[in-house]
């Protein structure tokens, strides 16, 4: 098996050229110029409502088709249950309220404590909506681990939302069997995979619902869904009369913005042209997802270590499974401040709770939070580098 080419990975990112180092991909990843063509060319090109008959409405159809075809093969779904939205925080509202019509009283909701806010605000406001109750599964503060789900689960049990990874630590909990025990139950499991998705290899055939955002993977800022057909036909949303009952578009609000989702197909491309082989555009993307993965992992590991030889910085993130995601705090200076110094040495590493409003509570943080580290397959030894010179100077202990 190949390694990721990291020199010729950062050439198709002109942001680079600015210089800094960007350990700020959890919060959106830089751009590369294949996506950013994608996207200009669509705005020059002609492009009308979706139609059969001008150049132009067929453009527009294409682009969509495509587009489903690109998420599918990055989810190892079914394009006809890709929808698209305005971000995963619309559209975990849209399903929350749309799957809310079915609860009554005494039915069950969990959300985790781990999940960013995206993945429990909607839920909770439905559930009271509903009278729905609402279950808490919590996380060990010190392994960073989930609890076990099956105490929580009954046969009121409605639907779980948890995260494929969490944005502030990086614990990626096992989803897949989390779901065995939904489903078990009876209930739906609904998987944010926003943080996931970047960097692993993902096959969401597991969820009944995985929902992630393409910006957070290279691509255009949107949100993207995808469920069997199946469940989706079953679903009824608010909607405009004459807008379309067929899925997934009945789940889709007004016009679709078409230039970001062919900017979505080429950040799926780009996915797969990581290095990754095989025959099909899903086998690459695996593949190349698989060299992402051990990449990070192991420049992952370097930075962590280097970190944690620091006597004043604490490393939050300790799950056996995770992502190249760290949080940290350093004795002595605010988050704030540890932020501050870094932006200053070049280096965009970014202090906060990032909206993971419970784990940052459940850990103590409050909304201070800590400082956000997250590699991308852009990242090189030379950044990591730099980020352990600059927390160096404030722990005293100079590495460097
Ligand atoms: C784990 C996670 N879930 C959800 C979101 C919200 O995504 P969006 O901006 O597409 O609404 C984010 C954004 O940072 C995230 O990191």
């Amino acid at each position: 098996m190949g390694a990721l080419d990291v020199v010729a990975v950062r050439k198709q990112f002109p942001a680079l050229e600015e210089g800094a180092a960007h350990f700020d991909g959890p919060g959106g990843s830089q751009t590369p110029q294949m996506v950013a063509d994608a996207v200009a060319s669509t705005m020059v090109s002609a492009v009308a409502n979706r139609g059969p008959l001008t150049a132009a409405g067929r453009r527009a159809e294409e682009i969509v088709v495509a587009s489903r075809e690109a998420m599918a093969d990055l989810l190892g779904t079914q394009a006809d249950g890709i929808v698209f939205g305005r971000s995963m925080t619309q559209l975990t509202y849209d399903f929350a309220r749309t799957l809310a019509k079915t609860w009554s009283e005494g039915d069950e909701v969990v959300v985790t404590r781990l999940d960013h806010d995206a993945n429990v605000r909607p839920w909770v406001q439905a559930a009271e909506a509903a009278g729905a109750t609402i279950k808490w599964l919590c996380f060990d503060t010190e392994t960073t681990e989930l609890d076990d789900i099956a105490p929580l689960l009954t046969d009121r049990t409605r639907l779980v939302a948890v995260t494929g990874a969490s944005n502030l630590l990086g614990t990626r909990p096992d989803a897949q069997r989390i779901a065995d025990q939904v489903h078990d139950a009876g209930a739906l499991i609904y998987v944010d995979g926003v943080h996931l998705t970047a960097h692993a290899p993902i096959d969401a055939s597991y969820a009944d619902f995985y929902v992630c955002s393409p910006y957070k993977f290279f691509g255009p800022h949107l949100g993207a869904l995808t469920a069997s057909p199946g469940l989706l036909a079953t679903l009824t949303p608010d909607k405009l009369l004459p807008s379309t009952n067929v899925v997934p578009e009945r789940f889709e609000y007004g016009t679709l913005p078409y230039e970001q989702l062919a900017g979505t197909t080429a950040a799926v491309d780009f996915l797969a042209g990581l290095g990754g082989t095989g025959s099909t555009r899903r086998e690459r993307l695996v593949s190349s997802l698989h060299l992402v993965e051990q990449y990070e992992d192991s420049l992952r590991e370097d930075l962590e270590s280097r970190l944690a030889a620091m006597p004043t910085v604490k490393l939050y993130g300790h799950a056996a499974h995770r992502t190249p995601t760290l949080l940290f705090t350093v004795d002595g200076h605010t988050p704030a401040a540890v932020a501050e110094h870094l932006a200053r040495a070049g280096v965009n590493a970014p202090a906060g709770s990032f909206y993971a409003h419970e784990p940052a509570h459940h850990l103590g943080l409050g909304s201070a939070g800590g400082v956000r580290a997250g590699l991308a397959p852009y990242t090189d030894q030379s950044d990591v580098d730099r980020l352990v010179a600059a927390v160096g100077d404030l722990d005293g202990s100079a590495e460097h």
